[in-house]
């Protein structure tokens, strides 16, 4: 089987800042509240950016990162559930903003999990097309389905955007293996009901809450920390390593507490584990490519680092990736 390999990364938050401050002006809430249960400080959010906006800039960052052009380009993968719209996919909006049409684009769906569900298909169609050059992006205008009256979601999410291009030619990082799995009969632990085919929208209807993020906080904590500790050990024992030959630990951006048990299920050294949740929030599919193209940029990876990416969202989707500097 073809070598697939990471060509470029990048990532992009809009310019807007909504600090833990600024939340205790708009719910019943306080910054020591948001801290010490989440790690959060503070997250990015869009004013009049789109999902496409963000995706767009941080998949320019990594064209250029992999020394290429949006017509190099052979397949677009976008991993969002905040697309610009329904119809067309949101993968569209951004090639037309990349200008590279003809190429294919097309959006997955696996909530926080998104980015390593794309990569999984990414490396499908490298694998099927030796030349293939696809870009996998994940981006969500995650706080345009937040309803910021709920003080037991709306502290936790933020907006962003990363991107990575793969391809089967020698690049920075080979991707050694990838794990997803699901659980669809969780699905309700952590949903937004409102606008599908189960609940269409009425036409006169007012939005009400089932349009926006719904979640069983406790339930998805318990369900989060197994399902990516058991995996990681999964995939750890495919590749026959431990989690000591772990460099870098890169687990999804959504809660401090989350982090810190699965570190300590995983035995994994503390310095070992990359964290930026407390600037951007829980920003969903793009939580993985952002921390890791941070942790690249802030040259904590260095060259024959054994990475392991991990992440867990709505579905119940989960899963893990092994990269090797
Ligand atoms: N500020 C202040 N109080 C808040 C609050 C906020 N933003 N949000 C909830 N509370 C209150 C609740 O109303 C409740 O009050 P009560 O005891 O008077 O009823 C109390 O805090 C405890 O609520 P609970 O939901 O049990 O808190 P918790 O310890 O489980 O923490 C989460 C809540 C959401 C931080 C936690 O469950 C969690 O991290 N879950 C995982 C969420 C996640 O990361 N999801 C995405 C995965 S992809």
């Amino acid at each position: 089987m073809s070598k697939i390999y990471i060509q470029g990364i990048g990532h992009y938050v809009p310019a807007k800042i909504l600090s833990n401050q600024d939340l205790e002006q708009m719910v019943d809430t306080s910054d020591e509240w948001i801290t010490t249960r989440t790690g959060i400080k503070k997250r990015h959010v869009v004013e009049k950016e789109t999902c496409s906006d963000l995706a767009y800039q941080a998949s320019l960052k990594a064209l250029e990162d992999a020394g290429l052009k949006a017509t190099d380009l052979t397949h677009i993968v976008l991993a969002t559930f905040t697309p610009d719209t329904y119809v067309p996919n949101g993968a569209s909006h951004l090639q037309k903003k990349l200008g590279c049409a003809p190429t294919p684009c097309f959006d997955i769906n696996a909530a926080c999990t998104g980015f390593l569900y794309a990569l999984e298909v990414g490396r499908g169609l490298c694998l099927t097309n030796p030349k293939a050059k696809v870009l996998v992006v994940a981006a969500e205008a995650l706080t345009s389905r937040v309803n910021f009256t709920d003080r037991s979601t709306c502290v936790l999410f933020g907006d962003a955007g990363g991107a990575v291009i793969l391809s089967t030619e020698p690049g920075k990082a080979e991707v050694k293996n990838i794990l997803i799995q699901a659980d669809g009969s969780l699905g309700d632990l952590l949903t937004i009901k409102g606008g599908g085919s189960a609940y269409p929208p009425k036409l006169g209807e007012p939005i009400d809450e089932k349009y926006f993020v719904e979640m069983q906080g406790r339930e998805v904590f318990k369900y989060a920390v197994r399902s990516m500790a058991d995996i990681c050990l999964e995939l750890l024992a495919k590749e026959n390593l431990s989690s000591k030959d772990i460099d870098l630990f890169i687990p999804h951006q959504a809660n401090i507490r989350i982090i810190e048990a699965l570190t300590k299920k995983l035995n994994l050294d503390v310095d070992k584990v990359f964290i930026n949740v407390q600037n951007y929030g829980n920003t969903s599919a793009a939580s993985i490519p952002l921390a890791l193209s941070e942790a690249f940029e802030q040259k904590k990876i260095k060259k024959g680092d054994k990475v392991l990416l991990v992440a867990f969202g709505g579905g119940f989707t989960w899963g893990a990736s092994l990269l090797q500097f």
